[in-house]
């Protein structure tokens, strides 16, 4: 489903599993599987677009007129921390991505973001970039890792999360109307602590298990 730059993913096997991620009781060791393979999945759905170029294959009968991929390799760029639960997921899909890294915290009293780290792979110039981030809440970490990316001549950028609230998607549609959002969930809204309603928690704790 997409409303302006917004896709939601409502396929079963993806809802299905968000559900058990939001549950409470879902563990550690299930959460990680399961975000890993929300991810997998929803990437199968993000690369659709990729342009396609005729190859002729030798087959042990005759020849194929088949296709292959054609354009710019791919990136990903997960948001540290919890953007790396889903890299695996990604990976298993798309082997020959380059990963970067972001690191940006979320300063718990001011909900402004904070970034700590970043590496890039060196050719990232000539590649589209998947960031990737779980949870998309007030947006500030999103549009601050986009801004980020873009101030590094970087602009195919696709910003992928499981679950997204409305405050999130409304800042980034305001800070950066350029950028496509693929989300597995969108959420009712914030709560005080500027956390996601119903949402799934702090999806950093659960994934390493902190906290
Ligand atoms: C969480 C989450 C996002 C951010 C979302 O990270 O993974 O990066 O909060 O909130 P926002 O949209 O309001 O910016 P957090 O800052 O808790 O860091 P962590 O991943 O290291 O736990
Ligand atoms: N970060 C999280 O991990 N969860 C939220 O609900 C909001 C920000």
């Amino acid at each position: 489903m997409s409303e302006g730059n917004v896709f939601v993913f409502d396929h079963p096997l993806i809802q299905h599993k968000v559900s058990l991620l939001r549950d409470k009781n879902t563990g550690t060791k299930e959460f990680r599987e399961l975000v890993s393979e929300i991810a997998m999945l929803m990437a199968y759905e993000v690369t659709r677009d990729l342009p396609l170029k005729d190859v002729d294959i030798e087959t042990p009968v005759a020849t194929a007129h088949t296709k292959m991929l054609a354009g710019k390799p791919i990136a990903i760029v997960p948001i540290l921390r919890a953007g790396l639960g889903m890299v695996d997921g990604m990976v298993k899909l798309i082997p020959n991505v380059k990963v970067g890294h972001v690191g940006l915290y979320r300063d718990p009293v001011t909900v402004e973001p904070h970034t700590y780290y970043c590496k890039l792979p060196e050719d990232i110039n000539e590649r589209d970039v998947i960031l990737l981030d779980p949870m998309l809440a007030t947006g500030g970490s999103a549009s601050a890792a986009i801004g980020y990316l873009k101030e590094k001549g970087i602009h195919n950028i696709k910003f992928m999360c499981l679950i997204a609230a409305p405050e999130g998607i409304e800042r980034i549609t305001t800070d950066h109307p350029d950028i496509h959002i693929y989300c597995a969930a969108k959420d009712e809204r914030l709560n005080d602590h500027s956390y996601i309603v119903p949402g799934l928690g702090d999806a950093g704790d659960r994934i390493f298990g902190t906290n």
